[in-house]
């Protein structure tokens, strides 16, 4: 019985679960969802989970194109598992929502709350809070294992109408605000050094090197941070704030893992000139 598992990931909480879930399942499949988009999926397994952050309540726009054009497949088990900051708001009706209109069942969704990694709002959590909330979520995977190996049904953890329609509102207000302008405010200090890292660890491709400067070409930024959090010298900065703040990414993902994560498609262009 083999597993495939799509993932999406900015900082390595969503990669790590994944991780960390399949090493629990065995025989599984772990995919980049930004590869598979404009390609298909070709899948020979008989369950799918779908692995996201919550970015602003909701499913990152990748996640939710990935979620929306995904084929019916027959007699496929399917999950959700998100991960979040302290705030998922209803991300889980969001999918479900999703699924079910596509006449899709939706046998199992969970949410882990993972360390924050919004540098551009707050700066890095305490180690200790941190490691505790690794520990409670891979007590959490272990349960989760359980029931997607038996290929059982269990809890779709929805939120209930009131917080649901508050969260929407609060997503679409968000939405208004960023949709297309998120990047506006990135730029890089003195400690850049032209490595173009934030151009490969970049899941749309939206970051090029121009006027002799990584530039955010406006308008295709997810809004991952992966550029901010993983920029070797700290370089990149969003707005006034985050140059005295810290950096976030899970410490068992390294940016090998993440550059495995880059779309193919873009490997080819001329994103460095
Ligand atoms: C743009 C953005 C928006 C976010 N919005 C939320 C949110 O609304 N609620 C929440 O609990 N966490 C939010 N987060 C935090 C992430 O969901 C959380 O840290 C997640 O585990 C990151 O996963 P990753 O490391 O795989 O990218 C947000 C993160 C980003 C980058």
């Amino acid at each position: 019985m083999k597993t495939a598992l799509y993932y999406f990931s900015g900082t390595g909480n969503t990669l790590s679960v994944a991780r960390r879930l399949a090493r629990e399942l065995g025989d599984t499949d772990i995919i980049p969802i930004a590869r598979t988009l404009n390609v298909g999926i070709d899948d020979d397994t008989d369950a799918i989970g779908i692995l996201s952050p919550v970015y602003c309540m909701d499913l990152p726009w990748t996640v939710r194109q990935f979620i929306t054009t995904l084929p019916r497949f027959r007699d496929k088990y399917y999950f959700f598992i998100f991960t979040c900051g302290t705030m998922p708001g209803g991300i889980v009706n969001r999918a479900v929502d999703i699924f079910d209109l596509k006449k899709m069942k939706t046998s199992a969704a969970y949410v882990i709350p993972m360390p924050g990694n919004v540098m551009t709002m707050y700066d890095e959590w305490e180690r200790e809070r941190q490691l505790e909330l690794f520990r409670k979520a891979g007590e959490k995977i272990k349960y989760i294992a359980e029931v997607v190996k038996n290929r059982k049904d269990d809890v779709l953890e929805k939120q209930g109408r009131f917080r649901y329609m508050l969260s929407r509102i609060l997503s679409w207000l968000s939405k208004r605000v960023l949709f297309g302008k998120f990047d506006k405010k990135f730029w890089v200090d003195d400690k850049c050094n032209n490595c173009m890292l934030c151009g490969r660890v970049c899941t749309t491709g939206n970051i090029i090197m121009a006027y002799g400067k990584p530039t955010w070409q406006n308008g295709k930024c997810e809004r991952c941070l992966a550029c901010l959090n993983w920029c070797p010298e700290h370089a990149i900065q969003y707005g006034k704030k985050t140059a005295v703040r810290g950096r976030y990414t899970h410490p068992d993902i390294d940016i090998e893992d993440m550059l495995d994560s880059f779309p193919k498609k873009f490997e080819n262009e001329k994103r460095y000139v």
